[in-house]
């Protein structure tokens, strides 16, 4: 392990850094964090926002649970221990992408700001924008697309955020978005004036 680990550190010196990747692609690499309950559509804006950057030719890449609860993650459940692991890997799988120059989506509830601020020191606060997606509780528990508000509700899921389990809004956010009161269009609006100027390398 050790003999391992002394071999690692000569290859940083001939790998290709960042800022190759970044003028190879043209854009800046960046993390944007989507927090907030689950059902206020954190994932939704991040689907659509990696549209319209894509259409604009930017590369990104977008974590949500479906590809790292499923896969790298699928040991973890949702005690605030197991919730601080879950962050702490997409947080420094995140950090290689940004130092590939890509930009990077990531919607995960991550319902504690020490959890938050764990990401931001991982990945580099220079290059993390925080959106909180507001939409109330009461609004999430209305759509409740996935069924689970009633479930939590009747106890067959413990440790439910919003419900039994609780969740920080973000004090300084870059930028607060209610989905009851923004259309999805609005949303990533709001979301793309505030990051294709750290985007924009050689375009515009
Ligand atoms: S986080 O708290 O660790 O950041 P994450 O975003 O990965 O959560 O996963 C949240 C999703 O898992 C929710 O949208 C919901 O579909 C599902 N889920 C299952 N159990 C819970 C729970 N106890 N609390 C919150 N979400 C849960």
């Amino acid at each position: 392990m050790e003999k391992n680990n002394n071999n690692i550190y000569p290859v940083f010196d001939k790998m290709l850094g960042r800022a190759d990747k970044e003028a190879l692609l043209g854009q800046h690499g960046l993390m944007v964090w989507f927090t907030g309950l689950s059902g206020s559509g954190k994932s939704t804006v991040a689907i659509a926002l990696e549209r319209e950057l894509q259409r604009r030719g930017i590369l990104c890449r977008l974590l949500d649970g479906d590809n790292i609860r499923t896969g790298i993650n699928n040991n973890l459940g949702f005690s605030e221990e197991d919730r601080i692991e879950n962050i702490r890997r997409i947080a420094e799988v995140s950090k290689l992408f940004v130092d590939t120059g890509i930009v990077t989506l990531a919607a995960f509830i991550s319902p504690m700001r020490q959890m938050r601020q764990m990401a931001a020191d991982i990945i580099g606060r220079d290059d993390f924008i925080e959106v909180y997606v507001s939409t109330p509780v009461e609004e999430c528990e209305r759509r409740d697309v996935k069924g689970l508000y009633a479930r939590a509700r009747k106890g067959e899921i413990k440790n439910f955020t919003g419900i039994s389990a609780p969740f920080e809004a973000p004090e300084n956010p870059a930028l607060a978005i209610d989905t009851s009161r923004l259309s999805l269009q609005q949303s990533v609006e709001a979301v793309l004036q505030l990051i294709l100027p750290k985007i924009n390398k050689k375009r515009n």
